[in-house]
């Protein structure tokens, strides 16, 4: 307490919403660099999981800084503010029971390890999106390499701002050799491994 608050217990809990809901939440975290196909496989997770009637909430860094961080720019200082409320945030959504998921750049290991610090063990998986810079300049989705390159996006990940990959993700995934229908089988697999798949009908 630092601030004249103190927590306070409400009646409903996690337990009790995973419970009634029947499935067990947990956050699944994509990191990597623009273009590595985090957004792509994280919706492509979600449609599959949704299918299988999973409830479930994808957070997204474009769509999020459209709405909730739309003040927040790309210093670094930004960026982890930027990552410190998706965090939070990606708690409360597991608190309420769900899978969620969030693809961000997120290209700082002290704010990753925060969010991995925020989550118990079992329900915290990092997938990391290992994709290379060359792959990823090349696909160039946006375009925003090449107005980086071009001095236009002074701090752009992985040309002006540095992204910093993860030592021990529990999953690397490199786009260019996986299809996408393979990395989230890469997912599920994972997750059902460490339990995080089950249902109250199975
Ligand atoms: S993070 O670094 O703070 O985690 P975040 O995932 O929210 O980034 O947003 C990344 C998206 O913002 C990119 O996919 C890209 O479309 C856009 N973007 C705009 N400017 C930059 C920049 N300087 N560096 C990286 N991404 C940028």
């Amino acid at each position: 307490m630092t601030n004249n608050t103190h927590w306070y217990h409400h009646k409903v809990n996690k337990q009790e919403r995973s419970l009634q809901i029947g499935q067990k939440p947990c956050l699944i975290w994509f990191t990597g660099l623009s273009g590595a196909g985090k957004s792509t496989v994280a919706g492509a997770l979600e449609v599959k999981l949704f299918e299988m009637g999973y409830r479930t909430y994808l957070l997204d860094g474009d769509n999020v800084r459209q709405g909730l961080n739309q003040d927040l720019g790309f210093s670094d200082q930004d960026r982890v503010e930027n990552i410190r409320r998706i965090g939070e945030v990606s708690k409360l959504f597991v608190d309420g029971g769900l899978i969620t998921i969030s693809a961000f750049i997120s290209p700082f290991r002290s704010e990753r390890a925060m969010v991995r610090e925020l989550l118990e063990e079992d329900e915290f998986i990092e997938v990391y999106v290992s994709t290379s810079l060359e792959v990823c300049e090349e696909r160039d989705p946006k375009g925003l390499y090449k107005k980086a390159r071009a001095g236009e996006i002074p701090n752009f990940t992985g040309i002006g701002s540095a992204y910093e990959a993860p030592e021990n993700p529990e999953l690397s995934l490199d786009t260019a050799n996986m299809d996408v229908d393979q990395c989230v089988e890469a997912i599920l697999d994972l997750m059902k491994h460490r339990r995080m798949l089950f249902r109250k009908a199975d």
